[in-house]
């Protein structure tokens, strides 16, 4: 039976640290600027290793390249993949803090390592999505499977082609207004979705672990403070 007051007592810390950090805004800027042309060059070498994201779900073009993983490798599985499937056929239980292994990727794609070493090792799933036009991320809110408040926050880079008229961000029902390059704390409880209209959009998101600490960091790093 559902232990209802330790389940409360869960949400109710991390409501307090998701509270601290979204009493700010839905969407706040971070004072980084990442150089879209340096990504671009430094994730040549991997133009074979992306995969089709989430590929039991229709057509859609998107694909991921993992920047952690649960192994450090780059397969996209579970990943990049439905976690809630990957889940019922193996038995196993994760959460987005357990994706929290380097990939090659990552290594490689330098231009990206002040953002995350602000945050490490307090990253969980972080990956590229490369849309083609018509790519996209349909509404949808990301919760927790077994709480009512998720134990991470969220922050998306616009890169590649995102700029305005080439890719929308919808966030609680209104278009967002953006610089590229530049990582957006972002409340992902409320209900946002993509859209690319032009091929080789590149976007960054990344998975942070709600605690104290990393809460107290994301706020030394509020563009405007
Ligand atoms: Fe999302």
């Amino acid at each position: 039976m559902t232990d209802w007051a330790r389940v409360e007592e869960i949400n109710s810390k991390r409501l307090s640290l998701f509270q601290q950090l979204h009493v700010y805004g839905d969407i706040v800027p971070l004072k980084f600027r990442l150089n879209v042309d340096a990504i671009e060059e430094q994730l040549k070498p991997f133009a074979d290793r992306w995969v089709q994201y989430n590929k039991s779900k229709a057509a859609n073009a998107r694909m991921g390249l993992s920047v952690t993983s649960l192994d450090g490798g780059m397969s996209g599985v579970p990943d990049l993949d439905s976690i809630y499937e990957w889940s019922q056929q193996t038995g196993k239980k994760v959460s987005e803090a357990d994706f929290n292994q380097p990939t090659d990727a990552y290594r490689a794609c330098r231009e990206i390592h002040p953002l995350f070493e602000s945050f490490m090792p307090n990253v969980g799933r972080c990956r590229f999505v490369r849309f083609g036009a018509g790519g996209h991320f349909p509404p949808h809110r990301d919760g927790s499977v077994s709480f009512q408040v998720p134990d991470y926050f969220r922050i998306l880079v616009p890169l590649t082609n995102t700029g305005e008229d080439a890719f929308h961000f919808v966030h609680d029902g209104r278009l967002v207004s953006y610089e590229v390059g530049r990582p957006y704390l972002f409340n992902a409880l409320k209900t946002h979705s993509v859209v690319s209209f032009q091929d080789a959009a590149l976007t960054l998101a990344l998975s942070v672990s709600l605690k104290q600490e990393t809460v107290a960091q994301a706020i030394k790093l509020f563009k405007i403070y």
